[in-house]
């Protein structure tokens, strides 16, 4: 038994979930925690790959952190990686899905490329530890509006992607190196999917976002400017913005 998933919470409400982003840790919703406990229950898990070691393992696991929750269907949230959960959650427990918040996020599996890429990191960390490939993201992942103008979301961004223990990152890699995604999900989806997408995201661009969301017979696309691929922490106020026109 791979056990519960650990969370932080904070509010009181109906419950919103947010599932996080790789190699990020729970903490990064803290400007949504901030700006939504007033009204509702916001539950961050840590998504731990080592005892959830696939899409389906770790949506199985969210389901059953859902059920304890004890609210009947929720809304779920998750940006990239945990967009990815969230899919795999929509696909395999569509009753526990109230409403759905993907951002920055794909529904198609790897490239191949993107998956040798994946291994040569998986190396690499075995090989010398999470700061090289915490370096990379770090600089991957904002746009660079945010890297012009916040260097201090950069800097965020470093910390708290250095938390991260090696051996989560191996297998965090493994889980989305070898998912098969979640085409078809959002079509046969009968909930409303709000689609964030930061203008500057390079990682899951505005294209895929914007068919992701025609995809959804209830499927909303929000486009959040200045913003690359963490676009919850680049441009907050914006993000937040229409999270909360959805969520009311
Ligand atoms: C993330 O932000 O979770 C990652 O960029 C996802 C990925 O590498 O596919």
């Amino acid at each position: 038994m791979a056990g519960p998933l650990e969370l932080t919470e904070a509010g009181t409400g109906a419950p919103l979930v947010l599932l996080h982003a790789f190699p990020l840790v729970p903490d990064m919703w803290a400007p949504q925690v901030e700006a939504l406990s007033s009204r509702w229950r916001v539950v961050t898990p840590f998504l731990d790959f080592t005892r959830h070691p696939s899409m389906e393992a770790m949506a199985d696991a969210v389901a059953e952190l859902v059920r304890g929750l004890d609210a009947g269907p929720v809304v779920v949230g998750g940006l990239s990686m945990g967009g990815y959960v969230t899919m795999a959650l929509l696909g395999r427990h569509p009753e526990l899905v109230r409403a759905a918040v993907l951002a920055d996020t794909r529904d198609g599996p790897d490239s191949d490329e993107v998956r040798e890429r994946r291994t040569r990191q998986q190396a690499q960390v075995a090989a010398e530890g999470t700061t090289p490939v915490v370096e990379a993201m770090a600089e991957a992942l904002p746009g660079p509006t945010t890297k012009r103008e916040r260097p201090e979301v950069v800097a965020h961004v470093r910390e708290l992607m250095s938390r991260v223990a090696p051996e989560w990152v191996i297998a965090a890699l493994e889980a989305m190196k070898v998912r098969t995604g979640s085409t078809g999900v959002l079509a046969a989806s009968a909930v409303p999917v709000l689609v964030v997408v930061g203008d500057e995201d390079t990682v899951s661009p505005p294209g895929v976002a914007r068919d992701m969301a025609a995809a959804a017979p209830s499927g909303r696309l929000a486009v959040v400017a200045g913003a690359g691929h963490l676009s919850n922490l680049e441009n907050p106020v914006a993000f937040n913005a229409e999270l909360e026109a959805f969520l009311s």
